[in-house]
């Protein structure tokens, strides 16, 4: 069924209620609030928690959905986008409907309510990079034109950053739920996250896709103490962390396997930092060539082949994961930057590329809020 325009689908007086909530001030929080607050997870707190989701999502949520009606290039009509819009209308719709929370049970039943839109925002990501896969066919652009669309490029890196808010607020205030949170969590939080253990268990999961794709794998070799520990959100770095391995990895391979040389391994340091820890991954995978770099934190750019060129049914069937689309360094930035971190990639071309991903330590800066 095609998705229809947000008149015909939606009611007036839902459509004014987002412009209105979409031009509210949002609020942001820091990793060391959310840690603080959380650790006392009373009724009195989860109440407070959940009243101000109550009025802090709608107002993010607001914001998307407007932006996802005014995207250029008429990137707003793309099925798949017509798609992620209709989940924040409903998402909005869910939160603007339900009564006050007045109680520690219509908190949970909130709490419920919020779960239960994370779910559905499931797969933002994918069905997202579908329609512009689909503008990008319909603009007839190879990675040439990638250039002309700065806004888009713009517009995605704001939605993905506020959809990492939005996920984090809601999965910290559900996780404060759970009557036996593991040790040392708050949360998504883990006040005691070992970088070399998280980026141990990244590796293993990278290198066991390397393995399945081409049948072989560069060994990968970390170094850094594993006792030491920060506070930061191990998923965020798991993710980061296995992206980049996962780029490093291939490139080693794609360079070392039709030749009789063993393949380098990728390297892995951890360095603690009175501000930042940072995590260098580093590879002899013949590194990206100077014109190609400006390009590879774009969404449009990847040399690997389009994953809907092979399967085409991708369009309709649910996606999970997603391989070759060229998120993989533009999502990890945004996480690496959610919490007051970066991250740099520097190439010598000819021998290889080094990816610095850098956390901020004291995990006071203010989610950004675009
Ligand atoms: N370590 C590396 N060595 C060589 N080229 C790299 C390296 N890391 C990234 N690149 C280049 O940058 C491009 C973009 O990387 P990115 O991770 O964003 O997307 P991808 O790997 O192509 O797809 P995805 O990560 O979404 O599966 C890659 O296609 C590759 O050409
Ligand atoms: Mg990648």
């Amino acid at each position: 069924m095609a998705a229809k325009k947000l008149c015909e689908s939606f009611s007036k007086s839902l459509i004014d209620d987002v412009q209105k909530w979409g031009c509210m001030k949002q609020t942001g929080v820091s990793l060391r609030y959310m840690m603080e607050f959380g650790s006392k997870p009373t009724a009195k707190n989860l109440l407070i928690s959940a009243q101000f989701l109550y009025k802090e999502l709608p107002i993010r949520i607001a914001r998307r959905a407007i932006e996802l009606e005014n995207l250029p290039y008429g990137l707003s009509v793309k099925p798949a986008v017509l798609k992620v819009r209709d989940w924040y209308l409903d998402s909005f719709r869910d939160l603007r409907s339900f009564p006050e929370i007045k109680n520690s049970d219509d908190e949970k039943e909130f709490t419920q309510m919020i779960k239960a839109i994370k779910v559905r925002h499931n797969n933002v990501v994918p069905t997202m990079a579908l329609g512009v896969q689909q503008l990008k066919k319909g603009l007839r652009l190879n990675n040439v034109g990638y250039q002309n669309l700065h806004e888009i490029h713009q517009f995605l890196d704001r939605f993905y950053m506020s959809r990492i808010g939005i996920r984090m607020l809601i999965g910290q205030h559900v996780e404060l739920h759970n009557p036996n949170p593991p040790p040392d969590c708050v949360g998504y939080i883990h006040t005691k996250m070992s970088p070399v253990k998280v980026a141990e268990s990244a590796s293993e999961d990278a290198r066991a896709i390397c393995l399945r794709e081409y049948g072989s794998a560069p060994n990968i070799k970390i170094y850094g103490d594993p006792s030491f520990t920060f506070p930061y959100v191990p998923t965020h770095l798991h993710l980061m962390v296995f992206e980049l391995v996962k780029n490093s990895l291939r490139a080693v391979q794609e360079r070392f396997m039709d030749s009789d040389k063993v393949a380098p391994p990728v390297r892995i340091i951890v360095a603690d930092g009175i501000e930042d820890v940072t995590i260098k991954v580093s590879d002899e995978g013949g590194g990206i060539p100077r014109s190609g770099l400006p390009k590879i934190f774009t969404y449009l750019y990847t040399t690997a082949k389009n994953p809907l060129d092979e399967h085409p049914d991708l369009g309709t069937a649910d996606l999970v994961t997603m391989a070759g689309y060229g998120y993989g360094l533009p999502i990890s930035r945004l996480y690496a930057r959610y919490f007051g971190g970066d991250l740099q990639v520097i190439s010598m071309e000819g021998y290889g590329t080094d990816a610095y991903l850098h956390l901020s330590r004291l995990g006071d800066s203010q989610e950004p809020l675009p």
